[in-house]
């Protein structure tokens, strides 16, 4: 199956378990009753979780609503999201390789999304779209309610400065960690997002060889290596035996980067399944002002993508 090979950050998953119940169910709702219409919108999109994830928020907390997805073409995006107002939607979700353009096409923009400088979340409202940025929290959330771990006062390894990165360090920062380090590939990039966040924190920038030989508290892996089977060149040595590792890559095995840190003895290992439920949790509470539970649906992820490997 799919899930052997691949590997999926957030929405860019690429499974194919959920999309046929899901769409019938949301086609149902649609044509049964004028109920809300929300939506995904990405390329490529067939394998998205978020329609499955957001009927389940919905069955969960009595919402009437429908969410399909939408694949977009490279070049149309702000077309697709006025097509899709026109014909009355409400809210959007946005994916790869949209949320800069999500960003740039909001008029109002939370301040999570202004420091993010990206879009995945969108709600039209008097008018205009209404830009947030649900990731960063969604994190957070997966980590400090779902896993317990404490951030506060606590040394923090962020891998990569990309989007990804970039998405999350508000959030961290604002749970008052004793230091944020950025490392990445192309060290330039992860200074100068250091110094975009100087404000928030203690953060500091830099290249993965110039890591301190030191346990951090929690290591979180935000960049695209684990899509190609590869593991950060970070010193064994940033991981002790109180180390938390989060890769916000899930797959049905454990990514290389968790792999790794495992077999170096980190006390745990993480990946971004939870991530993604928690943020699409965020982005409901933003359009429907109802927190849904996401034990169960992070459950029933696993359950499902661990069932598709023995199918
Ligand atoms: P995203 O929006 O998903 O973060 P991105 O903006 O293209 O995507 O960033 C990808 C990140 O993964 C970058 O930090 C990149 O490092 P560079 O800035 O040096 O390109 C990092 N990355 C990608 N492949 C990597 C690999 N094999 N090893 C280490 N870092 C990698």
């Amino acid at each position: 199956m799919l899930w052997m090979a691949a590997t999926a950050r957030l929405d860019s998953c690429y499974t194919p378990f959920l999309s046929t119940d899901w769409n019938l169910f949301n086609s149902l709702m649609s044509h049964s009753a004028k109920v809300d219409q929300y939506a995904v919108m990405g390329n490529p999109i067939a394998h998205s979780q978020s329609p499955g994830i957001h009927a389940q928020f919905a069955k969960q907390t009595g919402e009437s609503l429908a969410y399909e997805a939408i694949l977009v073409g490279i070049d149309h995006f702000a077309q697709a999201v006025d097509d899709f107002q026109q014909s009355g939607g409400c809210g959007l979700n946005i994916t790869v390789p949209f949320k800069q353009q999500a960003w740039s096409l909001a008029q109002v923009r939370s301040e999570r999304a202004e420091l993010a400088g990206a879009v995945n979340t969108l709600m039209y409202q008097e008018g205009q779209w209404f830009g947030d940025n649900t990731d960063g929290v969604g994190l957070v959330n997966d980590l400090v309610q779902n896993h317990q771990i404490k951030l506060q006062g606590k040394k923090i390894l962020v891998l990569g400065a990309g989007g990804a990165a970039r998405g999350v360090l508000a959030p961290l920062l604002a749970q008052q960690p004793d230091v944020v380090m950025i490392a990445n590939r192309t060290a330039s990039k992860a200074r100068e997002l250091a110094t975009l966040f100087s404000n928030h924190g203690n953060i500091k920038g830099m290249g993965f060889d110039e890591l301190p030989e030191q346990p951090f508290d929690c290591i979180i892996n935000a960049t695209a290596a684990s899509l190609q089977g590869e593991v950060p060149p970070i010193p064994v040595a940033c991981i002790g035996a109180q180390t938390c590792a989060y890769d916000m890559m899930y797959a049905a095995h454990a990514t290389a980067f968790l792999q790794w840190a495992q077999k170096n003895g980190a006390q745990s290992c993480i990946d971004g399944l939870g991530m993604l439920v928690e943020q699409a949790a965020e982005s409901f509470y933003i359009w429907r002002h109802v927190r849904p539970q996401t034990e169960p649906v992070i459950t029933y992820l696993r359950e499902k993508m661990l069932s598709s490997l023995e199918g």
